[in-house]
């Protein structure tokens, strides 16, 4: 999978992707993800990526060339199947869409600024909008580094055996069960014994019951339907 990330300000993702799963998955192929910082396409002396809104009133709006312009390089290299900008208003990203944009090739992520974007750039040039949450950031840049974790670590190879995105919260709407290691006793919290027990039936179905337990007294909603 190929993964395009447009933005103005690449320094946030310097970090994200450089370490443990996402960085492995580079390594071995198994995920593409270019950084594009958005300056690069703008055409003035100063480089500016937005400027003052039509309707008057604070803020500034990002502008629709710079964007054009680098989502008409990207596209010169691949084919996409998505353009994704990162907005408030966007639809909520979740553990399904981020399976969906996985069997996906090439998506790119469009970083939107808080204060918003010229209404063009939304109506003709992106194919979603996708928010992470019910929360102002003031840029999409940790968004699309939280959307790209999510897809990257279910991308096939990406994980081993013991990572298995398979046992993930929310794979299957129920939360994960707890988990125990050594020591068995630590000042006298104890791990339950039925783990301890070697009786692997026993221990699936106590997995399975504190899964469905613990959903229905933290995240009722996720057994509604
Ligand atoms: Cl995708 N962008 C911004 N700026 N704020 C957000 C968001 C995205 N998702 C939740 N809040």
């Amino acid at each position: 999978m190929r993964i395009d990330i447009i933005t103005a300000v690449p320094e946030l993702l310097s970090g994200p992707f450089d370490h443990s799963i996402i960085n492995r998955a580079r390594k071995t192929g198994i995920v593409d993800i270019r950084i594009h910082n958005l300056r690069d396409y703008s055409t003035d002396k100063h480089n500016s990526v937005d400027d003052y809104p039509f309707s008057g009133g604070g803020g500034m709006v990002m502008t629709i060339e710079p964007i054009d312009r680098a989502l008409t390089a990207i596209r010169r290299e691949a084919d996409f199947d998505e353009i994704i900008y990162t907005s408030p208003d966007g639809e909520p990203f979740s553990q399904k869409l981020a399976n969906r944009l996985s069997c996906l090739d090439n998506i790119i992520i469009l970083c939107g600024h808080y204060k918003g974007i010229d209404q063009r750039v939304r109506d003709h040039l992106i194919t979603r909008e996708v928010s992470i949450g019910d929360y102002v950031l003031t840029g999409g840049e940790l968004a699309a580094a939280v959307m790209v974790d999510a897809i990257v670590r279910l991308l096939p190879g990406a994980m081993s055996d013991e990572e298995s995105a398979l046992t993930d919260s929310f794979q299957d709407d129920l939360l994960a069960p707890p988990l125990y290691t050594r020591p068995a006793d630590y000042k006298g919290w104890k791990v339950p014994d039925i783990l301890l027990s070697g009786n692997d039936k026993e221990i699936d179905e106590w997995k399975h019951e504190q899964s469905v337990e613990r959903t229905r007294r933290l995240r009722p909603d996720l057994l509604a339907d």
